[in-house]
C-alpha cells in the first residue's frame, strides 16, 4: 500500500507504531519495520543516551529495515538531558526521529543537517501547521481518542483528519484511535496517508509489558479509560482503574499536582507493567482497546491492518456502485 508516508520514510505500509515510555523497544519496534511498517524506540524509556544508541544498535541487528526514535519533551522540573539525546539519536544511525510533546524547533537545525526525517506528534490544526513551516518533513496528528495527551481541545480524529488534510501540504498519519484495517481505511479516505498507532501494538507479543497487561486491554472496552490531569491543562488519557479515578477525584476537588505527585510516578507505572499490579500506578491506553481482542505478533497487526483496509475499501467501493442495482433486483 503505497502513499506520500511510504514513499517518504522509505516503509512498505502506512503504519507506523508511535513512540510508548516503557513500551517501545528494540524487540517490538524491529518487529513492526521488520513488516514493513514503522517501529519506534523511545529514547526517554532508556536511562541514558548511550543506553539509547545500544538499543537502536539491538534493533539493528533484528532488521535492516528503517527504525525511528522518539523524543518526548515535556515541561519538567528535572528535565532530561534533550540536547545530549537528539546527538544519540543523529549517532545512533536511525532514518526517523518522532518528535512530540513541544515545538521541535530548537533541533531542527541538527536534524535537518543530520538528514534524518522529522515526524513531528501534534494534537491540533495549528500546531500541525506550525511544525510544517518549521521545516517538519511529516506530521502525526493525534485525536482525541488517543492513549496518552490528546491535548485540550478534544477534538476526535473525524473531525480533526479531514481539517488536517485541508490545511497541511506534507504528509501525515492519523492518529488516536486506530486498532485495525477499517481504521486505516477510514484514515486513508479523510485524507491522511497512513496511521499511527499505539494501544494495539501495546497488546502484541514484542510489547515489553506483563501479560495481565495485555489480558486487561483485550478485556476492557472503549468506555475504560479516564482523563487525568484535566485541571492543569495536561490532560492524558489513561486506564480507568483505582489510581487513575482517585488521581481524577483529588484534582476535581481542587487538588494540585504536589497531591497527586506519588500517585502518577513514573516508577509506579514502570512497576504495573513489568510485574502486572493492575493498579500499581496510571497506565496510557486509548479508547481503542475496545477493538483490540487478541494479542498477536506485531508483524501480523501490520500485515493483518494493511490486508483488512485494502478489503474494506474494495467492498465499500462495491457497496457504493452496486448497492443501488442491488435494491432495485
Ligand atoms: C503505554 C503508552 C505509552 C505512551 N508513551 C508515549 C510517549 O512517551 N511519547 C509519545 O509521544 N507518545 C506516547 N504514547 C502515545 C502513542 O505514541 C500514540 O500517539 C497513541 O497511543 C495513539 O493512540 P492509540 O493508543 O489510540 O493508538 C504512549 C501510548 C501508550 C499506549
Amino acid at each position: 500500500m503505497r502513499t506520500p508516508i511510504t514513499d517518504l520514510l522509505g516503509i512498505e505500509h502506512p503504519v507506523v507504531q508511535g513512540g510508548m515510555m516503557w513500551v517501545g523497544r528494540a524487540e517490538l519496534a524491529a518487529a513492526v519495520s521488520e513488516a514493513g511498517g514503522l517501529g519506534i524506540i523511545t529514547a526517554l524509556t532508556q536511562p541514558t543516551p548511550a543506553d539509547l544508541v545500544r538499543e537502536v544498535e539491538r534493533a539493528r541487528a533484528l532488521t535492516s529495515k528503517p527504525l525511528g526514535v522518539n523524543l518526548t519533551i515535556l515541561p519538567s522540573i528535572d528535565p532530561p538531558p534533550y540536547a545530549e539525546y537528539v546527538r544519540a539519536i543523529i549517532d545512533s544511525g536511525v532514518e526517523v526521529i518522532e518528535t512530540a510533546g513541544a515545538n521541535p524547533e530548537p533541533f531542527m537545525g541538527l536534524l535537518g543537517g543530520a538528514g534524518l526525517t522529522v515526524l513531528h506528534k501534534c494534537t491540533s490544526v495549528r500546531h500541525a501547521l506550525k511544525a510544517q513551516a518549521v521545516g517538519v518533513d511529516a506530521v502525526s496528528i493525534d485525536g482525541f481518542e488517543c492513549a496518552g495527551h490528546p491535548g485540550e481541545g478534544d477534538v476526535p480524529g473525524l473531525v480533526l483528519v479531514p481539517a488536517t488534510a485541508d490545511a497541511l501540504d506534507i504528509p501525515f498519519v492519523a492518529s488516536g484511535g486506530f486498532a485495525d484495517g477499517r481504521g486505516l481505511a477510514a484514515a486513508l479516505v479523510l485524507g491522511a496517508h497512513g496511521v499511527n498507532m499505539g494501544t494495539r501494538f501495546l497488546c502484541t507479543q514484542e510489547s515489553p509489558v506483563s501479560d495481565a497487561v495485555k489480558a486487561r486491554i483485550v478485556e476492557q472496552t472503549e468506555r475504560d479509560t479516564v482523563l487525568i490531569f484535566r485541571p492543569l491543562r495536561n490532560t492524558a488519557r489513561v486506564a480507568a482503574n483505582s489510581v487513575g479515578r482517585e488521581v481524577v477525584r483529588i484534582l476535581d476537588e481542587g487538588g494540585e499536582f504536589a497531591d497527586v505527585r506519588d500517585l502518577v510516578a513514573g516508577a509506579r507505572g514502570r512497576r504495573l507493567f513489568d510485574e502486572g499490579d493492575l493498579e500499581a500506578g496510571i497506565w496510557s491506553v486509548g479508547m481503542a482497546q475496545g477493538l483490540v481482542h487478541d494479542v498477536p505478533s506485531a508483524g501480523e497487526v501490520v500485515r493483518r491492518v494493511v490486508a483488512e483496509a485494502e478489503a474494506v475499501l474494495r467492498d465499500a467501493l462495491g457497496s457504493v456502485s452496486e448497492g443501488p442495482r442491488r435494491a432495485s433486483a
